[in-house]
């Protein structure tokens, strides 16, 4: 049985991924997120698998005792997410956790054919920079603009290679989220596109 961290838990995407856990597998969650109240109320299938942490991730001592014990990261974030990269790092390689899953955003290498995003994308630049230079098991997603199709229909690049397509259904996502999560070899150390086949 895996256990999961889900830091920043109350996002959109985050949100998806946690009932396909725990719908479609028997993987135990924490839910690292700021105010969790906005989480105790809906009903989450199979709530005795689940735990929450009301935290700011860079609140890094709270941070540090979310780790032991864990499997998987699972960072869902927004906002200063190279310093949010360089908490999670730290307190990963001080707990001696591996594996971590990391959401970023298509476009933070220009290897979006026609689009340059610049600015706009320096925190998902930098934070993927920081993961990439540790020396953690990660897999960054670089997908495209979430959809609500039902679908689960998805393509992969690697870095170096062009983006394919703009969009990719929040089920697909959620689908792979889940697959790295339990599978501790799948995509380490890569940095993925994901997008719609
Ligand atoms: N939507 C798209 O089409 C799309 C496409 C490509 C990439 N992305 C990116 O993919 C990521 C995930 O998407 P999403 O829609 O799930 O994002 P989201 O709904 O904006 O969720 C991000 C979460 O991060 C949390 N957060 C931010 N700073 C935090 C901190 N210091 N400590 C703890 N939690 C913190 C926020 O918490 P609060 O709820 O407390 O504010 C929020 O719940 C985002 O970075 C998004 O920009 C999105």
């Amino acid at each position: 049985m895996t256990r999961v961290l889900i830091l920043g838990a109350n996002g959109q995407l985050a949100r998806h991924t946690t009932k396909f856990f725990l719908e479609r597998t028997d993987a135990r969650l924490t839910l690292y997120l700021r105010r969790a109240n906005r989480l105790q109320k809906p009903v989450l299938p199979n709530r005795d698998r689940v735990n929450f942490i009301e935290s700011d991730v860079l609140d890094r001592k709270t941070l540090m005792t979310a780790m032991p014990g864990q499997d998987v990261v699972y960072a869902n974030l927004a906002g200063d997410m190279a310093a949010q990269a360089r908490a999670i790092v730290d307190a990963m390689q001080t707990t001696g956790l591996k594996r971590l899953i990391f959401i970023s955003s298509m476009g933070i290498y220009g290897e979006v054919p026609g689009e340059k995003y610049r600015s706009v994308l320096d925190p998902y630049r930098d934070s993927a920079a920081v993961i990439e230079a540790s020396d953690l098991d990660y897999t960054l997603l670089r997908p495209g603009w979430f959809t609500q199709e039902r679908a689960i229909d998805y393509k992969l690049t690697q870095k170096g290679e062009p983006f394919q397509g703009h969009d990719v259904s929040l089920n697909s996502l959620s689908d792979l989220i889940v697959k790295l999560a339990l599978s501790p070899t799948l995509h380490v150390r890569c940095s993925l596109g994901v997008s719609k086949a």
